[in-house]
């Protein structure tokens, strides 16, 4: 047995006796991500799911025991929610690009130590855009469920305040709060940062608070990895989306990809008499969560007429809603 993880481990230990979920994450954490910078593949690999599977099986409220979210400055709103990620990247159909760069992040966060020891900077922050629909939030869950990290999602809606200078402060308050445990963080719907509740110029509000948060997480080398989403990137002008560590652009699916999406949701569901290829050219132009809301929307509808088989009929009764509502 290795000596180099007897800080975590008495740490673990302390954290067993105190009853500390949360110090108990962290180090078993840093020994999952100590074992993989030293490439103890292997050891990680088994380490990690230990850890993952350990939290899947019981029930999610009870697993994470971390201090609660902060709230604004009235104490009225919580500026975040913590949730057990749960989604993988396998259960999302994305171009490979996309995949290859949120691999690399989820390996990159592993080796922290490796690079911190060198010397080379971390990406700590990152940007996802692309039009809605096609799994910026799912797969910032899912980049979450692969470190085993708990996910925090910052609700913007609470940050983005009126007064003047409370956008800021709650800003502040979230980060402090991510630098406590290694959480992925995100700042989801990033675009909404500046509209404040009664500011009808809101484009230029947006670019001053965007350009606050890019200043005050310029330095931020806390335990959690911060990612940014954004349905409207031509919102934010080039310098402000340079800023970020790294930009990954989700796009609409090809028809393939959207044969993919409902192959992948039917997978589960006993059916019978579904023309795949042909609902898939009917999507054609739509994005990943319309696929997926047509299998669903069809499942209700077989439900309905008690059938737990989900036929060609329900599918085209739940075809037109899709294809002409908005995305
Ligand atoms: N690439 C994808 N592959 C499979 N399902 C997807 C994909 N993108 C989105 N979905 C599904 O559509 C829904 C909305 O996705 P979401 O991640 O919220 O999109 P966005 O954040 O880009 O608007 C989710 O329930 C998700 O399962
Ligand atoms: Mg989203």
């Amino acid at each position: 047995m290795r000596l180099v993880a007897g800080r975590q481990l008495k740490e673990i230990f302390r954290a067993f006796h105190a009853r500390d979920e949360l110090a108990f994450r962290r180090a078993a954490l840093e020994i999952v991500e100590e074992e993989q910078a030293k490439h103890h593949n292997a050891l990680a690999r088994d380490l990690h799911k230990l850890l993952v599977a350990g939290a899947g099986s019981v029930d999610t409220a009870s697993t994470i025991v971390v201090p609660a979210p902060p709230k604004d400055r009235e104490g009225e709103w919580d500026l975040g929610e913590v949730r057990e990620a749960e989604r993988l990247l396998e259960d999302l159909i994305l171009h490979k690009t996309v995949v290859a760069s949120l691999e690399s992040v989820v390996e990159e966060v592993r080796q922290w130590p490796t690079l911190d020891a060198a010397g080379v900077p971390r990406r700590q922050r990152l940007l996802l855009q692309g039009p809605p629909g096609c799994g910026k939030t799912t797969a910032a869950e899912a980049v979450a469920a692969e470190l085993g990290r708990p996910f925090l999602i910052v609700r913007l809606d609470a940050v983005v305040s009126s007064y003047l200078g409370e956008t800021a402060s709650n800003l502040r308050r979230i980060l402090d709060y991510s630098n406590q445990a290694p959480f992925v963080v995100l700042f989801d719907e990033f675009d909404a940062l500046g509209r404040s509740r009664n500011d009808a110029s809101e484009h230029g509000e947006m670019k001053r608070v965007v350009t606050a948060f890019l200043q005050m997480t310029d330095r931020y080398r806390g335990p959690s990895l911060l990612l940014a989403a954004t349905n409207h990137p031509s919102l934010l002008d080039e310098a402000l989306w340079r800023r970020f560590d790294e930009v990954v652009t989700f796009g609409l699916p090809t028809v393939h990809q959207l044969r993919q999406v409902l192959r992948l949701r039917l997978k589960s569901v006993a059916h019978k008499g579904i023309e795949i290829d042909s609902y898939a050219s009917a999507l054609n132009g739509l994005p990943h969560a319309a696929a997926e809301k047509l299998i669903i929307d069809a499942r209700r509808s077989a439900l309905l007429r008690n059938s737990t088989t989900v036929e060609g009929q329900d599918v085209e009764k739940v075809l037109p809603r899709i294809t002409s509502r908005p995305w």
